[in-house]
This record gives C-alpha cells, sequence and structure tokens, in this order.
C-alpha cells in the first residue's frame, strides 16, 4: 500500500483527499499545526473511511521534524496543501505568507531531496492568471498581475517548483483550483471558516442559517450577462478526486494543470441556485465592487481531463445541496 503525507491534511482541501485516497487503498500520513483547522476532522475522517489515519502535529517550516517524519514512514508522494489563503491578511502580513507559502515549500523540498522523493503535487491556484481578458483560460495563458501576497506566493511556489524540477528527477504536478466550495456528501466534513466568511457560498450558507443578516453582492456592474462576477465553481469532491488521478499518473519533471469544471456562473446564478435547490430564502444587496476582484474568470480543463484521465462531474446544484447539508450539521 502506497503511503501518502498530506501536509496541511486537516484543512478543507486536505480533508477531503485524504478521504478520497484511503477510497483508493492509500495510506494515509497527516502533518498539520492545527494553526486553521480541528482535530475533531481526523476522527469525521476515520468515521467516514473505517480506516486510521497517522497524524503527526507540526509546522512545515521545521525541517528537523519533517526530516525526522520523512524518516519515519516510507512515504512514496506528498501532497502540499499547508499554507496560508486569505487574499486580504496577505496584504496585512505579507511577510507571514512569503514565510510559510514559499519558506515552507523550499523546507519541504529539501526535505523530499535528502529522502529521495520525487512525487509531489502542489496547491496552486488560478488566481496565478492575474485578471485574464480572454476566457477559458488555458494552462498557456501566462501569469498575470494579481495585486495580493497571497497571490504572488502562489506565482512563486510554481517558479521555484518548475525550476527545481530541471535539476532532479521530480514528478511535481501544480493543480491550479479554481473556485473549490461544497462539501462531502455524508455533512461530515467540510469548510470551516474562522469569523466572518470572506467566500462567497460559506457566507451564503451561512446568511441561510441565519448567522448573517443578509449577503452582499459585490458589483452589478460588470461587463457580464446579468452584471454580477462570474466563477468556475468545482466541487471539494471532484478537487479532490484530480489529485488521486494526478497522483497515480506519471507524467515527469513538472507541469501545471487547471482544476476547474470548464463552466463559468455569476453571483446571481449561485445565490438563484442555491435558492432552488434547498428551498430557503437568501436576503441578498447589491452592494459596491469588492477591490482586488477581477470581473469574471473561468478554466479550460482539456489538458488536465487528458494528461490525468480525469473530469469533474457534479453540477452547481449539488455543490450547494452539498454545502448545505454541512452547514446544518454544524448548528447541531
Ligand atoms: P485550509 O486553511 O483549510 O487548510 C490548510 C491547512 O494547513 C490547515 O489545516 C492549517 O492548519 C495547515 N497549516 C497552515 N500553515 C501550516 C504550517 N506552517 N505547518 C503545518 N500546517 C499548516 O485551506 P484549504 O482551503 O484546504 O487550502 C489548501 C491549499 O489549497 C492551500 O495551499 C491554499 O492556498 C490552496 N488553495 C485553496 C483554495 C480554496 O478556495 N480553498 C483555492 C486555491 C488554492
Ligand atoms: C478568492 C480569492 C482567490 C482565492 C479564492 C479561493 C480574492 C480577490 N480572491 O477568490 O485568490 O484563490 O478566493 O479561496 O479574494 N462575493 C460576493 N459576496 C460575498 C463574497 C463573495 O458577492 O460576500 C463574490 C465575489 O465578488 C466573487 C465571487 O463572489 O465575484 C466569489 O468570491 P470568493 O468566494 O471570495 O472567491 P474569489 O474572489 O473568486
Amino acid at each position: 500500500m502506497k503511503k501518502i503525507l498530506l501536509t496541511g491534511g486537516l484543512g478543507y482541501i486536505g480533508s477531503h483527499v485524504a478521504v478520497e485516497l484511503i477510497d483508493k487503498g492509500f495510506e494515509v500520513i497527516i502533518l498539520d499545526d492545527l494553526s486553521n483547522s480541528e482535530l475533531f476532522v481526523l476522527d469525521r475522517i476515520k468515521e467516514i473511511t473505517g480506516k486510521d489515519i497517522i497524524f503527526e502535529k507540526g509546522d512545515i517550516r521545521d525541517y528537523d521534524f519533517l526530516y525526522h517524519l520523512l524518516s519515519r514512514y516510507n512515504i512514496e508522494g506528498v501532497i502540499h496543501f499547508a499554507a496560508k489563503k486569505a487574499v486580504g491578511e496577505s496584504v496585512q502580513k505579507p511577510l507571514l505568507y512569503y514565510d510559510i507559502n514559499v519558506s515552507g515549500l523550499i523546507c519541504l523540498l529539501k526535505a523530499l531531496g535528502d529522502h529521495s522523493i520525487k512525487k509531489l503535487i502542489f496547491s496552486s491556484s488560478c488566481t496565478v492568471y492575474g485578471s485574464p481578458d480572454s476566457f477559458p483560460v488555458t494552462e498557456q495563458t501566462p501569469f498575470g498581475d494579481t495585486p495580493s501576497p497571497y497571490g504572488k506566493t502562489k506565482q512563486m511556489c510554481e517558479q521555484i517548483l518548475e525550476d527545481a524540477s530541471l535539476i532532479a528527477d521530480y514528478d511535481i504536478v501544480s493543480l491550479r483550483y479554481f473556485n473549490p466550495v461544497g462539501a462531502h456528501p455524508t455533512g461530515k466534513i467540510g469548510e470551516l471558516p474562522k469569523g466572518v466568511p470572506n467566500n462567497l457560498v460559506p457566507f451564503i450558507t451561512q446568511t441561510a442559517a441565519g448567522l448573517r443578516d443578509e449577503l452582499s453582492i459585490f458589483g452589478s456592474d460588470y461587463n457580464t450577462p446579468d452584471g454580477t462576477a462570474i466563477r468556475d465553481y468545482i466541487h471539494v469532491v471532484d478537487l479532490a478526486r484530480a489529485h488521486v488521478r494526478a497522483l497515480e499518473a506519471n507524467l515527469g519533471k513538472y507541469v501545471a494543470l487547471n482544476v476547474g469544471t470548464g463552466k463559468g456562473h455569476s453571483v446571481l446564478e449561485v445565490v438563484k441556485t442555491f435558492q432552488e435547490v434547498t428551498g430557503v430564502n437568501l436576503p441578498f444587496k447589491i452592494v459596491d465592487r469588492r477591490e482586488g476582484d477581477i470581473p469574471e474568470i473561468f478554466g479550460d480543463t482539456n489538458f488536465a481531463n487528458h494528461k490525468i484521465g480525469w473530469k469533474a462531474e457534479k453540477g452547481l446544484a449539488e455543490m450547494l445541496k452539498d454545502a448545505w447539508r454541512w452547514q446544518k450539521s454544524l448548528l447541531k
């Protein structure tokens, strides 16, 4: 059985990937410092899969800890989720973001090199494309201007990985996530935003649950069919399955893949679909655009479909139904 290390594996995306990997017969070892996750998630992964998981609490920037962890287990591949991800916070705390996201990756690469571990999957983001002007974006679309330190760390990390792959025998895949939403269909794991959510879907589910008064829709004057901004929302379980495929594929050196559905949905479409599938009324108002937001992005996923034999299967209705089930489970 192949042993796979998930850094940041108790987080939103890592926990869903852990479930899918265990389902496919992999043995999972999770490293997390619990800075943005809760230990109960470990029990939930065990409940869903019926399998035991090794958990190591520690920081990705701690080389000795990493070195010894990799020495203890015969790890064949690593999926690197551990990072900070709040765009606004990254503007306030740029050094923290460069330290965890960039120095953390370099520390991991050193430890992998010292153990001759070649397989690495990296959590990148469509934010590397900045604000593109033609759609869908392909992997050949150049990196664009991304105003936040968070976005810049993803561009830097991809550059570091590509350069590292030129001088050593690596097999590295960067997965450029579009907008991951939803939760596991069991309702046992999902996103756990701290404080007021910045992202659309958690804000919608918290408003529907009565935890927030109303949703603010940021801008209705974009050059889009209904004036609200367009994104490529992807179900977190589909996204998780892409990691399993990327791990199983032998792509060699370095490759970056778009992981989205290839379809764009506007904010108003998301709101309407949420009301339709849940039957819950969602109070909302239109306000000014949010600073730093781009009007539109969705991805061309043909390259990923072909390279790793993967395609997103779940639509917006299922994403929102599952997000709502998860939100309701948190209220109990
Ligand atoms: P998350 O915050 O839920 O998970 C990250 C996990 O890493 C958390 O459990 C946290 O405790 C852990 N962690 C943070 N710093 C650490 C450190 N120094 N050492 C060890 N563990 C540490 O985030 P997520 O949504 O699951 O995102 C996972 C990855 O995907 C991140 O790299 C993120 O930038 C990237 N990504 C996320 C999205 C998204 O919308 N969620 C979109 C694009 C890319
Ligand atoms: C944001 C980040 C991006 C990150 C992604 C996933 C910014 C500028 N970008 O993307 O780097 O990879 O999250 O974590 O923060 N919206 C509302 N009302 C709300 C919240 C959001 O109308 O209360 C709108 C936004 O304007 C946007 C869409 O909903 O048009 C999606 O927003 P969000 O979920 O925050 O994701 P992104 O902005 O696409």
